[in-house]
Order: C-alpha cells, then structure tokens, then sequence
C-alpha cells in the first residue's frame, strides 16, 4: 500500500476538493491552543508536513516560528504562498515528498501533521518515521492528528501504529487524545498525540 499519487493530490486541489473535504479556513483550533501553550525558543523552526494551503503553517509563523511547509502538492504549494503572501509572513514553502525530503538532519524543533500521515500505507509510515527521526532535533516534537479509525481513506492513527512506526528506542509517546477534527464542512473523529525524538 503506497500514498496517493501526486497526480491525485494536484486534481484534487484544482477540482477544489480540498474545500468540500479536509480545509478548515483558519488555523486549527487544537495546533493554536498547543502553540499558545508551548511558545517556540527564539530561532525555533517548524514543519507542517503535508501542509496543504497551509494554514496551520500561518500558525507556526504567527507563534513565531521560523516556519516551513512541505507538500507533495504543487498545488497546495502555489495555494499556500498565496495565503503567505497575502497575509504579509515569511514562510519557506516547497513541493516535497514526506517519505524523503530534501532538507537537513536535526532542522526542526517541531513537526506538525494535520491529515497527512493518516493517508499512508505501512511501508510509507516506516519511511515517514524515519524522516521524522532525522529532521527533529534532539528532544523535537512531532504533533500529529490523524483519523481514529480505519476508515477509507484514512488508516487510522492509533495505539497500535504508533508503537509499530514510532519505536520506543527513538521516540517516547505522549497520550492519546481523542477529539473531533474539523473542516469546513465535516467532523473527523481523530487522534492527536505528541511524539519526542529521543536525545
Ligand atoms: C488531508 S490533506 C491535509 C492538508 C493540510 N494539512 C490541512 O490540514 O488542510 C493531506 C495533505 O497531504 C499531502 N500529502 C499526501 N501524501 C504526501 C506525501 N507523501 N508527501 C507530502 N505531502 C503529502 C496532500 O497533498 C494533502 O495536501
């Protein structure tokens, strides 16, 4: 099982799938009361992994974020530089593939994923998780909110995967949070859950 192709991700984004599906048109709520919680170290970097139109990434910058977003989407990416654009941020964006990105080891503070992983198959989560390992910093966080349950197309984020992907030798696992995650149009039931590299 493999994610979906870019060619899928790109008609979808022009057919404006992504407004009937998974955008919210704003920040979401959960990752704004996280970072309001958490506020970044001066210098601190962030990655929206699978960012989309990118509106959790304007909360990474509004936070104060060196902020960045990723999707294999090009697409998404010219949606979300318009959104930068538009709202005066500096934010790096590019086309990239979370299964293998052109970035460099222990760049990042924080990882956040709104429905991206949750679209991977077994292999590609092997592959992700690995990604995660070599972009964090030692001790970087990755939040990460995805679908409770196995539901097509979502393979869901929960204890099992978690422990399966994210093994105890590189990451520790905080709790579970179940909530509902919405869009502008439909709920989600969803996890959220927060994972730290290892030192
Ligand atoms: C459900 S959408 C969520 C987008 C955004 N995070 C949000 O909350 O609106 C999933 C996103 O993951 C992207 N995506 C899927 N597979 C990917 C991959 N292998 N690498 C990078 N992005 C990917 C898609 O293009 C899409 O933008």
């Amino acid at each position: 099982m493999t994610t979906t192709t870019t060619m899928d991700w790109d008609r979808a984004y022009r057919a404006g799938d992504h407004h009937q599906y998974w955008e919210l048109s704003a920040p979401s709520p959960d990752l704004v009361g996280f970072l309001a919680a958490t506020p970044p170290a001066p210098g601190a970097r962030a990655l929206d992994l699978g960012c989309g139109t990118g509106w959790d990434t304007v909360a990474l910058a509004r936070a104060g974020y060196r902020a960045t977003g990723v999707d294999i989407s090009g697409e998404a990416v010219g949606l979300a530089a318009a959104r930068a654009a538009e709202l005066g941020l500096e934010i790096e964006l590019s086309v990239g593939d979370v299964r293998g990105l052109d970035l460099p080891d222990e760049e990042f503070d924080l990882l956040v994923d709104r429905g991206c992983f949750h679209h991977l198959g077994p292999e590609d989560r092997d592959r992700y998780a690995t990604e995660v390992a070599r972009l964090l910093s030692p001790g970087g966080l990755l939040y990460l909110r995805g679908s409770r349950q196995e539901m097509f197309p979502f393979k869901p984020v929960d204890a099992p995967a978690l422990t399966r992907h994210f093994p105890a030798d590189r990451f520790s696992t905080g709790p579970l949070m179940p909530f509902q995650l919405h869009t502008d149009v439909l709920k989600l039931d969803a996890n959220a859950v927060v994972l730290r590299r290892a030192d």
